[in-house]
This record gives structure tokens, C-alpha cells and sequence, in this order.
């Protein structure tokens, strides 16, 4: 079978897939951005070369994979016709102008992905995809397979190295594909990460890393005098006890809302949502030096040495927070307020990610949780659950 791909995004993951799906036979790649001039950029930047794709494999050793896409381009209508599997690879907070735009193009029996998908990803796919997108799988990622970085834009791209695993969730929605989905997205990526399915797309959800940032944001900053300081703090060394005190209630809250679900529909197994602490013991054995709490583990991680805080210099060269980074401004809307509609579905209290969020979107100058409920005026820029009229757990369960 003949996969035609639709890449969407620009940036440095949609990079590496365009490389490595483009030197796949029997695979067509069409690239769509709509970011600003990027398509245009990107198109002319490859010119007539080969983009290449400069692989650290787990060994150490290097693979350079030259190949071209089909087209790159930011009119939806020339690149979706036709295509039957459509990966997001671009950041949670531009997937719906691409949903927008790829709806009225969509054939039958599309298989939609995100790549990663980010908390929510599948309410609003369904909300936006709309009648041409009635039949489209949606298949969501809990992560990038690969830590990569562009080298050279349009041209050359590096990945840092392949996770080992990467969990994900498949929601068929009738559809009927062409291919094997999972194998084909296997294909299509190459032999590292090994893919794997979670047991449902909701346990997906409740295991987004999107849960640690805004806590420990709001732990470390809900006392600052609004003063610069002189150095950048550690992000994860630097951990206080009150941030890891809210980290293992809001991940309490989460392995609640697991069982409240499980509960009330038994054949949804959620074993998959752990609390951080056991996540850690089970994803970061090796590289944690004192594993005798969450917040020792989290402060010894060696994977973390060095990671400080995102931080703004003042022109006295010292250091505020950068509220305007993705840990806040994506990781609420499309991570913490997601958490907190589907637990509200559930009937479980919330009160650790209602404090979060209550510090958050002042910062955010947003207004998601007013009186204790997912109201605000603002709800329509966040992947909540009840945005998309998704309203009871019954509702949620019922996706597959
Ligand atoms: P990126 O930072 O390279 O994404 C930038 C791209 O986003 C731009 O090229 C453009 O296509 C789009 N974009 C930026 N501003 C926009 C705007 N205002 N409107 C519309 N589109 C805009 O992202 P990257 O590195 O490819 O990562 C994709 C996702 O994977 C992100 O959610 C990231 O957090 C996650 N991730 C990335 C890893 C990495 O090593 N790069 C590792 C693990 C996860």
C-alpha cells in the first residue's frame, strides 16, 4: 500500500519525520505549515538538495539519512487531498489552526496523529475535524520519539538520540484504514523508539509530563517580590518542599481520578496512571542517586543536572521568570485545566491543581476556573474535555 503522509509543522520534530518518512519507500510525504512564511522558506532553502537527517544511534554511532519530500506547502488544499495518515509534529497551541485547516480536504478513513498529541488532543479533533474527519482515527503519542534539534533550517537536522519506548493510544472511530496503523507508523519512524499501546487514550492523558511544570513554577514564584534575581535557579536540583509537596498531591489527584473512572467503568483499565514517585522508581532508576523521596528524587536525577528555570535577562544582567514559556502557557491551558475537566467528569476533588491553576492563570492574566468550576471566560483557549462538549464521564469513556 502506497502511505501518503501529511506532515504538519515546522519546526524540529516535523524535521526529522519529514526526513525519515521521505526515505521510506512506498511513502509520500507532503509537508504543511502555517506558520507565517516557513513553508516557503523551507521549500526554497531545500531547493533542489537532499534535507538530511543526522542520526545519534543508541550505540553512538551516527546515520546520515538524505531524502526530499514530495511538497511543501502552506495551502491545505494542495496538500491533504489524498493523504491517508496525518502526523501533528508542532507544539499543543498550534494544533487547531491545522485541524481548521485540514477538515475540509480530509478523505475517509484518514489516520490522524499526534505526534505528540498533548493533553486534549483527541476532544478537539473531534470537535474540528468535523464531517470529513467523521471516520478518521486519531492516535495520540505521549511524546516526540526523539530529542532533536534543527541544525541548518530546511536543510540539515540532528537527533540527539531515540527514546527507548513510546506509549500510545488509538481511538478507531469506525475507520477503516488501508494500513495496519500501528506498524505503519513504526514503518514510517524507523526501528527506535518501539512503539507500544497504552491500555486507552484517557490513561495517555492523565500521564502527560505537562503535569510537573506548573506546579513547580508556581512553588518556586508564588512568593517573589517581583525583584530580578542574580542567578537562574535549578529547575529540578533547586526543587522546594512545598513544590513537591503540591507535585505529589496534584499526581495523588490524578491517580484518583484513574480509579474513579476504573470504578465506575470497569473495563477501562487504568493501571498505566501511577503516581510521579513510582514513575520515577520505574523511568529514572539508574540516574537517581537518592531515591528516598519524590523530592530527593526529582533534586538527584543526573538526566536533570544543570536544567534551570526559564528566565528573562534585564538589562542589569540579572534574571526574572519567563512567564511566556511553554511550562505556563502551554502546559495550563493544554495540560493542567485538561487534568481538572476530566477529573471534574470523574466527581474527584481537586484541590492541588485548583491551586495551581488559581496562581496560573492570574499570571496568565486568563480566567479558566471561576468558583470552583471550568467556566472562566477563557475555557475556549485551553483542551478541557467540556469545552468540546464532552460532559460527562459516560461521554469520555464512550471515545473509542
Ligand atoms: P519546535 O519548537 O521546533 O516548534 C516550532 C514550530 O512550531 C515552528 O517551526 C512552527 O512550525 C510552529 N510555530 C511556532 N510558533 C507558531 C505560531 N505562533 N503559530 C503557529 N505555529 C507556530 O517544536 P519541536 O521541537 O518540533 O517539538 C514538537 C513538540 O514535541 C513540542 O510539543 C515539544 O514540547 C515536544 N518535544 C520536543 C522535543 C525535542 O527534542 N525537540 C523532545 C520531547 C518533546
Amino acid at each position: 500500500v502506497l502511505v501518503k503522509l501529511l506532515v504538519c509543522g515546522g519546526g524540529n520534530g516535523a524535521h526529522v519525520l519529514t526526513g525519515l518518512a521521505s526515505s521510506r519507500h512506498n511513502v509520500k510525504v507532503n509537508v504543511l505549515s502555517l506558520f507565517a512564511d516557513e513553508a516557503e522558506r523551507w521549500r526554497n532553502t531545500l531547493a533542489d538538495n537532499h534535507s538530511v537527517v543526522n542520526f545519534r544511534e543508541k550505540d553512538g554511532s551516527n546515520k546520515i539519512i538524505t531524502s526530499r519530500p514530495n511538497m511543501i506547502t502552506n495551502d491545505a488544499s494542495k496538500a491533504v487531498p489524498g493523504c491517508n495518515l496525518v502526523i501533528f509534529t508542532v507544539p499543543a497551541f498550534a494544533h487547531e489552526g491545522y485541524f481548521r485547516a485540514i477538515a475540509p480536504y480530509l478523505e475517509p478513513n484518514t489516520v490522524i496523529v499526534g505526534l505528540p498529541s498533548q493533553p486534549g488532543f483527541q476532544f478537539q479533533a473531534c470537535d474540528l475535524l468535523g464531517m470529513g474527519g467523521r471516520t478518521s482515527a486519531i492516535v495520540s503519542f505521549e511524546s516526540l520519539p526523539w530529542a532533536c534539534r534543527i541544525g541548518t533550517f530546511g536543510r540539515e537536522v540532528q537527533v540527539l538520540g531515540p527514546k527507548d519506548t513510546l506509549a500510545c493510544a488509538i481511538i478507531m472511530r469506525g475507520c477503516k484504514p488501508l494500513f495496519p496503523v500501528l506498524k505503519t507508523i513504526q514503518y514510517v519512524i524507523g526501528k527506535e523508539p518501539k512503539l507500544t499501546m497504552a491500555a486507552n487514550y484517557l490513561s495517555i492523558n492523565l500521564l502527560a509530563d505537562a503535569v510537573v511544570h506548573p506546579p513547580m513554577m508556581y512553588g518556586t514564584w508564588k512568593d517573589w517580590d517581583g525583584k530580578p534575581v542574580a542567578e537562574k535557579p535549578l529547575f529540578y536540583q533547586g526543587l522546594n518542599e512545598f513544590s513537591a509537596d503540591l507535585l505529589d498531591k496534584v499526581s495523588t489527584e490524578l491517580v484518583q481520578t484513574a480509579k474513579a473512572i476504573h470504578q465506575k467503568y470497569p473495563d477501562m483499565d487504568m493501571k498505566d496512571v501511577i503516581h510521579l514517585f513510582d514513575w520515577y522508581k520505574l523511568n529514572y532508576k539508574e540516574s537517581i542517586k537518592d531515591m528516598s523521596s519524590l523530592r530527593m528524587a526529582m533534586k538527584t536525577c543526573t538526566a536533570y543536572d544543570g536544567l534551570v528555570h526559564p528566565m528573562k535577562e534585564t538589562p542589569d544582567k540579572k534574571f526574572v521568570p519567563d512567564f511566556t514559556y511553554r511550562y505556563m502557557t502551554e502546559d495550563i491551558p493544554f495540560g493542567m485545566v485538561v487534568f481538572r475537566g476530566i477529573s471534574e467528569l470523574a466527581g474527584v476533588p481537586t484541590p492541588a491543581m485548583d491551586e495551581t491553576i488559581i496562581w496560573g492563570q492570574k499570571i496568565l492574566g486568563k480566567e479558566f476556573l471561576v468558583n470552583g468550576k471550568l467556566q472562566g471566560k477563557d475555557m475556549n483557549l485551553t483542551r478541557a474535555p467540556q469545552r468540546f462538549h464532552f460532559n460527562s464521564l459516560f461521554d469520555l469513556v464512550n471515545l473509542r
